[in-house]
C-alpha cells in the first residue's frame, strides 16, 4: 500500500472505529459482532506499525498504552473544581428554591438528575481531542491521570460535530458497574487479596494505579454532567449536555426538566424505588438551574455553587443484635470474620450475616458480642456494620479478641507486617484451604478439568480419596466407581446419586487432558498466594522453566518487571516450603508442563461460546481434524448438524447442499479456512 492510501485508510478506519465504540459502550446497541470490531482495530494496529508516521495520539489503538508512571503531575484546574452543597431533607429543597426564586425571580427551569457514586473527574477536549483528564484533588490542583482515563472504552478519544468549542472541559463521574464490582471482588479474593468495601472506592483505588494496563482490566465506565468553557454556544446546562451526548459523550438517559418543586420531588421518590434498578449507584439526586444567565447571577460561595443542590437519598439503615462472629477460612489461609445477626429487614431483604473484613474493623467499631449494632446498606450491595448503640452494650459485654488458632485445623494464625489480615499458614493440610485449592486447580482458568466440579471435590476428599492435587493424577477407574454423593434436590430432599462408568471416564479424561495445560496456567493454578493470571503468566515468560522459578532469589523476583516485593516474598515462602517442592515433584512425575513453550494457540478461550460445523474439502482429511482440533483447542464447539444455534460453517470446497440451504435459512456466516485462522490468530 502507498503512504497516501495507507494514511486515507488510517483516517477512515479511525473514524468507523470510533463510531462502533461509541456504539457498543456508549448507547450499549452495536452494530457489529465483537469479531468485525477486532478486525477492524487489528487492520488499524497493523497500519499503523507499517506506516508510524501516521500514528495518530487519538487512535484507538492507543487506549493502553505506554509505560507505568513513577507518579502523577500536579496539575491546576483552569476553572476550580467545586463540590455541591448537600441536604437529606425535602424541606431544604423548598428553602434552595426560594432562594434562587428571590434572586432570580419566579421564572425558574430547573434540570434533575442522578447523583453518581463515584470519582470526579474533569476532561479537556481540544480542536475535538481528548487532551487530559484531571481529578479534582483539592479542587485547586488535582492529578493527571489521562493515561488511566484513556482506558475507559466510552470516553471519546476524539469527537464528532460541527458546533464544538475549539476548547472546553466536561466533567463527570468514573464509576464502577455493580457486577463488574462484584466481579473484581471475586478476583481478588481468590487471589489473596482484599476485597474493596464497595464500587467507589474500587474506582478510586483504580485511578490510583499507575499502570494503566492493569487500570484497563478494571471495568471503570463514565457519565459526564457539566460542560464548561469560555464563550459556550448555549444558554443552558440541558441543551449542553444534549450537544454533549450528540459530540459522542456517555450522557445519562435520566434528566429531566421540572418547572415546579412537586416536579423535583416527584423526580427525587421515582429514583429513591428505581434507583435498586440500576447497573450503577447513585446516591441521590441533583437539582440544577437550568439557565446559565440565572446560574451567573446567582453565581458561587467559596466552595459550592448557588444554582445547584444534591439531594441525597438516606442511607439504610436497621439496627439488630450481634449474636456471634464466625470464621471464615479462605482458599489462601485468609481468615475473614463473619458477624451472625438476628435477622433484621434491610432495603427489602432479610439481613442475617454482615461481613467484617478484619481485627483492625472490629476493633475500630469497639464491637462486643451481644451489642445492638447498626446495619448499613448505601449503595452498596453488601451490608456493613458501622457502629453499636452505646446505651444497650449488656453490662457484662467483653471486648472481642480475634481468634488465635485456626478454626479449621487448629494451626496458630499469622499476620504479616503491614497486612491486616490473619492467616492460616497450613495451606497443605487445612481442610477448607485444601478443598477451595482443589477447586482453584481444577478452575476453567487453571487446569480447566470441568469434569471435577465442587461436589465431587467434597466426596472425594471426604472419603479420603485424594489428598492434594497430585492425587488426582493417580485416581483409577476403581477409585472411583460406585462412590456415591448426597445432595439436596430442589424440594430439600437429599438425594443420592452414584459414579457410574461414564462419569468416571468424563472425570479421568478431563484429568488426563489437564496434562497439556501450558505452563503459565500450571503456575496459576498451583495457588500460591499473589500469584494471579498475569503474574504467572510474567513469571513463565521471564523464568522459562519451573526450576529457575524455584531457584531465584527473591532479589531477582523482586527485580523482575510488574513483581513488586510482596509477590516476590509470597514466591520464596512458598517455593521454600519442602513440601510444595515435593507436590511438584510428583506433578512432574505424573506429566504436567513445567517448561514454557511460548505464547500459544493452543487453549486460548477466543471462541468461547461459539459453535462451528466443519463442512466440505479441505486437501487432506488431516487437514479437516486439524481444524476441528483448533476449535476446541481455542474454546469453541464442534456441531455435526446445522441447526439455529451453529454461529459459524467452515467450509471447503463441494460444501454439502444441504448444509448451505440450512446456512442461508438461519443467516450463519459461511467461512473460509483462511477467515478461521484469522479469527483464532486474533
Ligand atoms: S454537578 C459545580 N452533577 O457529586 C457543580 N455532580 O457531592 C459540579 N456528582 O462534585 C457538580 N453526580 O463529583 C454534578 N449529576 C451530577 C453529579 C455530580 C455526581 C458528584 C460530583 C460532585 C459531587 C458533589
Amino acid at each position: 500500500m502507498d503512504k497516501e492510501t495507507a494514511k486515507k485508510r488510517i483516517d477512515e478506519l479511525i473514524k468507523i472505529i470510533n463510531y462502533h465504540n461509541y456504539r457498543y459502550y456508549v448507547l450499549a446497541s452495536p452494530e457489529i459482532s465483537d469479531y468485525e470490531f477486532d478486525t477492524l482495530l487489528r487492520e488499524l494496529s497493523d497500519l499503523e506499525k507499517q506506516f508510524p508516521e501516521y500514528l495518530r495520539i487519538d487512535s484507538p489503538t492507543q487506549r493502553v498504552g505506554g509505560e507505568p508512571l513513577k507518579e502523577f503531575k500536579t496539575v491546576v484546574h483552569k476553572y476550580p473544581m467545586l463540590s455541591l452543597p448537600n441536604t437529606y431533607t425535602k424541606g431544604e429543597i423548598r428553602e434552595f428554591d426560594e432562594r434562587v426564586k428571590k434572586t432570580v425571580g419566579e421564572n425558574v427551569e430547573y434540570v434533575c438528575e442522578l447523583k453518581f457514586d463515584g470519582v470526579a473527574i474533569s476532561l479537556t477536549y481540544k480542536n475535538k481531542i481528548l487532551e487530559r483528564a484531571v481529578t479534582r484533588g483539592d479542587g485547586e490542583k488535582g492529578d493527571d491521570v489521562t493515561a488511566n482515563i484513556k482506558t475507559i472504552s466510552s470516553i471519546p478519544l476524539q469527537i464528532e460535530g460541527d458546533d464544538i468549542p475549539e476548547e472546553f472541559e466536561i466533567r463527570g463521574e468514573i464509576f464502577m458497574p455493580r457486577k463488574g464490582f462484584e466481579r473484581l471482588n471475586e478476583i481478588r479474593l481468590r487471589n489473596g487479596e482484599p476485597p474493596f468495601a464497595n464500587p467507589r472506592n474500587a474506582t478510586a483505588g483504580s485511578l490510583k494505579l499507575l499502570s494503566p494496563s492493569e487500570v484497563a482490566k478494571r471495568p471503570l465506565d463514565c457519565f459526564l454532567y457539566f460542560l464548561l468553557g469560555d464563550n459556550l454556544p448555549f444558554n443552558n446546562h440541558y441543551d449542553s449536555l444534549m450537544a454533549a451526548k450528540k459530540w459522542g459523550f456517555k450522557i445519562s438517559d435520566y434528566i429531566a426538566k421540572c418547572k415546579s418543586i412537586d416536579e423535583i420531588f416527584m423526580f427525587i421518590d421515582e429514583w429513591e424505588f428505581n434507583r435498586k434498578q440500576l447497573y450503577f449507584d447513585i446516591d441521590g439526586i441533583v437539582i440544577k438551574v437550568n439557565s446559565f444567565k440565572q446560574q451567573a447571577e446567582l453565581g458561587y460561595t467559596a466552595k459550592v455553587p448557588k444554582w445547584a443542590i444534591a439531594y441525597k437519598y438516606p442511607t439504610e439503615r436497621a439496627s439488630t443484635k450481634l449474636l456471634s462472629i464466625d470464621f471464615q477460612v479462605g482458599r489462601t489461609g485468609a481468615v475473614t470474620p463473619v458477624a451472625n445477626l438476628q435477622p433484621v429487614l434491610l432495603g427489602g431483604t432479610i439481613v442475617k450475616r454482615a461481613s467484617l473484613y478484619n481485627d483492625d474493623i472490629i476493633k475500630k467499631l469497639d464491637l462486643r458480642i451481644g451489642d445492638t449494632v447498626y446495619v448499613e446498606k448505601g449503595g452498596e450491595i453488601i451490608p456493613k456494620i458501622t457502629g453499636y448503640d452505646s446505651q444497650q452494650r449488656p453490662a457484662d459485654a467483653k471486648p472481642f479478641e480475634f481468634i488465635e488458632y485456626c478454626p479449621e485445623c487448629g494451626t496458630k494464625l499469622i499476620r504479616s507486617e503491614g497486612e491486616a489480615a490473619f492467616y492460616c499458614p497450613n495451606n497443605l493440610y487445612c481442610p477448607p484451604q485444601i478443598k477451595a485449592g482443589i477447586e482453584h486447580f481444577t478452575s476453567r482458568k487453571a487446569m480447566d478439568i470441568q469434569s471435577l466440579g465442587e461436589n465431587k471435590i467434597a466426596v472425594l476428599l471426604v472419603n479420603g480419596i485424594i489428598k492434594d492435587v497430585a492425587d488426582l493424577y493417580d485416581l483409577k477407574p476403581s477409585d472411583l466407581l460406585g462412590i456415591e454423593i448426597k445432595y439436596h434436590d430442589d424440594n430439600g430432599k437429599i438425594r443420592t446419586v452414584k459414579f457410574r462408568e461414564k462419569t468416571v471416564e468424563n472425570i479421568l479424561q478431563g484429568i488426563e487432558n489437564s496434562k497439556k495445560v501450558p505452563f503459565e496456567r500450571v503456575l496459576f493454578a498451583l495457588g500460591i498466594r499473589h500469584v494471579g493470571e498475569t503474574t504467572a503468566k510474567i513469571l513463565a515468560h521471564k523464568f522459562l522453566n519451573i526450576d529457575n522459578i524455584i531457584n531465584a532469589s527473591f532479589d531477582k523476583l523482586k527485580n523482575t518487571e510488574n513483581i513488586g516485593e510482596t509477590v516476590a516474598l509470597s514466591i520464596r515462602a512458598f517455593f521454600d516450603n519442602p513440601k510444595n517442592i515435593n507436590l511438584i515433584n510428583r506433578l512432574k512425575n505424573s506429566g504436567l508442563q513445567f517448561e514454557y513453550k511460548g505464547e500459544n494457540v493452543e487453549s486460548s478461550q477466543i471462541l468461547k461460546g461459539k459453535s462451528f460445523v466443519i463442512s466440505g474439502n479441505f486437501g487432506t482429511p488431516t487437514r479437516r481434524e486439524e481444524i476441528k482440533k483448533l476449535v476446541v483447542q481455542n474454546g469453541g464447539a464442534l456441531q455435526n448438524a446445522v441447526s439455529s444455534k451453529t454461529n459459524y460453517i467452515i467450509a471447503g470446497e463441494n460444501m454439502g447442499p444441504e448444509k448451505l440451504k440450512k446456512a442461508n435459512e438461519f443467516g450463519i456466516p459461511v467461512i473460509d479456512e483462511k477467515y478461521f485462522l484469522q479469527m483464532i490468530e486474533s
